[in-house]
């Protein structure tokens, strides 16, 4: 009796489950959202430069980043010329270490140390060099050392690495043999036997006489593309896995400078190094709870590596030059309309050094640096983050002046600090007036307002002036650095960026900012990469921004739900474009729910779809979830296959997600 009711019990059970099962299953297909991608109408045009990358020297971006130099303060022109540097000497001899300088006017690097020697020898007299927050030495790699030294006498300089326990892991000896007055450089490489995080370089010497030192030097050889005195290959790789479309440099605020004395200055950064006039990074005093009184830009890296490296990668340069106004947050230093000249000329020598043939000035000081070629530049940032009556002022001359001389060149113009208000209307007045090219428009925001102006574009003037959306990052609050780099934040940013693409006939160019941050040095975050002195990583943002720059496609294709753009509607967001090179439909859907949704992705206009799609989906388990060195791909992207029967394809996205389809069309 009990085992029948036992039986019928479970009977009972089994049809209810079964019944709310199909209930549940038919709601579910209620709620299936259809999206229409109509593929055969294809509508804009995606530029070749619509996902690119912002580089400043910010954060240890450049020097201390992806500049290799591993000496900090290698010509002793830092304010505290001896900052970096630890002199130890047994005895103390008073005068035995000075810093000189060559007092002639307008000299690049004026200073000089001298040191002078009695008998010296091991643990008489030592200079230790830091490094950047430390230095970063791999075991058994080679280590380029040199220096520009002068002396009348015969004395060795023992170099050597240290670890953080001031054991030498590497170490070599270089003979300064007699020069006279004359200066020399000598170099001497040698293999390091371990590996340091935090590493040092220390130099003692041996012998009797003086010695004078400039332009201490020491590179890793592993640079990118092993050019000795070269950038960080690990960091460098990161931005060409990501193909990006252009790269913006120098910045930012590096661009206008605190004063004008401190601005940018193109001029200053080509030829020979030791003929680079190292300035004060204005990120050095910029925060004073993350200030960094080491910060210099000694520009090493330089406006003719930033073309190379465009060179290299594949990507437009995009140069932003000073326009006559220094950081307007800062001393808002302008230079009279009458004055400007010589800005202006440093803009059109730009284009030369760019452009021009090997006979010209400028093209012939870019074939001594060693590229004859021309690196053609197409476009011209004037004036970073500059706004009010003077700037449009100072942009009028340049504008004219350029586009007199070279009228193929876009100009990308200022629209100020922010997506708004009055300070952004007049400026976007303006500029539209004049028919400048590209609009720089900037936005640092919370991830809400990046999820609510999805549809930003959709309303602006489909011709005249294009947008640049220059500078822009989701930042979440209550956190800090790298723990600013959430998924929250990156899936806003995709979410957005959805927005960009549908309206690629509005917005040409876009880049995250800003890109590079050392762990150890950093003074803005949220940030794309992260590095140590050994190690490098991608934020979530950063995969977020390589996933649209690896499926750019050529032409937007519309995509619906109800007849409307796929913008928020229960969390969800998407675009689709097509790729004329590959003949692929390519769909993104960001799902910023905490639940499936499930989709049909209907597609009209095609004969038939391949049987087997690509599905690339970069997920967050959670949204305060974030990469770090430990867990480096904690988010990103995982590739799988997506069967295709019909061309209504079931697709379900998971929470927290972006979803990147690739469909081949037959
Ligand atoms: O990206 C950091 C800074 O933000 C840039 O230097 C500046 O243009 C903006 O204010």
């Amino acid at each position: 009796m009990q085992h029948q009711f036992n039986k019928l019990y479970s009977k009972r059970v089994i049809i209810a489950i079964a019944a709310v099962l199909i209930l549940s299953s038919n709601s579910f297909a209620q709620q299936k959202k259809t999206f229409i991608i109509k593929a055969n109408q294809p509508a804009a045009t995606i530029q070749p430069t619509m996902w690119g990358v912002f580089f400043e020297d910010i954060n240890l971006g450049a020097d201390g980043g992806i500049y290799a130099e591993l000496i900090k303060n290698r010509s002793f022109e830092f304010f505290k010329p001896l900052m970096g540097w630890r002199v130890d000497q047994k005895p103390f001899v008073e005068g035995a270490v000075t810093v000189q300088n060559r007092q002639g006017a307008n000299l690049p690097n004026p200073r000089f140390l001298r040191v002078q020697l009695n008998n010296a020898a091991k643990g008489n007299l030592s200079m230790t060099n830091e490094g950047f927050r430390g230095m970063g030495i791999k075991k058994d790699l080679r280590y380029d050392f040199s220096v520009m030294y002068r002396t009348a006498g015969n004395i060795k300089l023992h170099v050597e690495l240290l670890n953080a326990k001031n054991q030498v892991i590497g170490n070599s000896v270089v003979d300064a043999t007699a020069t006279g007055d004359a200066w020399k450089k000598l170099a001497k490489s040698f293999q390091s036997t371990d590996t340091a995080q935090k590493g040092q370089c220390r130099i003692w010497f041996e012998g009797t006489g003086t010695i004078d030192l400039d332009m201490i030097s020491l590179f890793p050889e592993d640079t990118w593309k092993k050019r000795p005195g070269g950038m960080r290959a690990d960091m460098i790789q990161m931005l060409a896995d990501m193909k990006p479309g252009f790269i913006r440099f120098p910045g930012g605020c590096i661009v206008e400078g605190f004063d004008l004395s401190n601005r940018y200055q193109w001029k200053k950064t080509i030829g020979p190094i030791e003929e680079r006039q190292l300035i004060m990074n204005r990120w050095n005093i910029e925060f004073p709870h993350r200030s960094a009184p080491d910060y210099f830009q000694t520009f090493g890296l330089g406006f003719f590596e930033y073309f190379q490296l465009c060179d290299d990668i594949g990507a437009e340069a995009l140069p932003i030059l000073n326009c006559g106004m220094a950081c307007q947050f800062n001393s808002a230093e302008l230079v009279p309309l009458d004055q400007l000249d010589p800005y202006i000329q440093d803009a059109l020598d730009l284009i030369e050094f760019a452009n021009g043939d090997v006979t010209t000035t400028w093209g012939k000081k870019r074939a001594e640096m060693g590229h004859a070629a021309p690196f053609n530049l197409k476009f011209l940032g004037v004036g970073n983050e500059n706004w009010g009556p003077q700037y449009i002022e100072r942009l009028k001359i340049f504008q004219k002046a350029i586009k007199e001389k070279y009228p193929n060149i876009k100009i990308v113009a200022s629209s100020g600090t922010g997506p708004d208000g009055d300070r952004f209307e007049l400026l976007n007045t303006e500029l539209r007036k004049m028919n400048t090219d590209l609009i720089d428009e900037h936005y640092y925001r919370s991830p809400e307002w990046f999820f609510s102006s999805v549809r930003r574009y959709d309303n602006y003037p489909r011709t005249g002036s294009k947008v640049f959306a220059g500078e822009y990052a989701s930042h979440v609050d209550k956190t800090n650095g790298a723990q600013r780099n959430t998924w929250l934040a990156a899936i806003s940013e995709a979410a957005f960026m959805t927005g960009l693409e549908r309206n690629a006939d509005v917005v040409s160019m876009a880049s995250y900012a800003p890109l590079f941050s050392h762990i150890d040095g950093w003074q803005w975050a949220p940030d794309m990469i992260w590095v140590d002195n050994l190690r490098s990583y991608g934020s979530p943002t950063y995969y977020v921004q390589k996933l649209f720059s690896l499926n750019k496609g050529s032409k937007v294709v519309p995509l619906t739900l109800n007849n409307d753009v796929v913008a928020g509607q229960d969390s969800l967001y998407a675009s689709s474009v097509i790729d004329a090179a590959t003949n692929e439909l390519v769909i993104k859907i960001v799902n910023a729910s905490n639940k499936e949704q499930a989709t049909v992705l209907s597609v009209e206009g095609v004969k038939k779809l391949v049987a087997q799609g690509k599905l690339t989906v970069l997920q967050g388990s959670s949204l305060t979830v974030v990469n770090s060195f430990d867990q480096p791909t904690q988010v990103s992207p995982k590739e799988s296959t997506i069967a295709i029967k019909t061309k209504k394809i079931d697709y379900t996205a998971a929470p927290y997600s972006f979803s990147v389809l690739r469909i081949k069309l037959q």
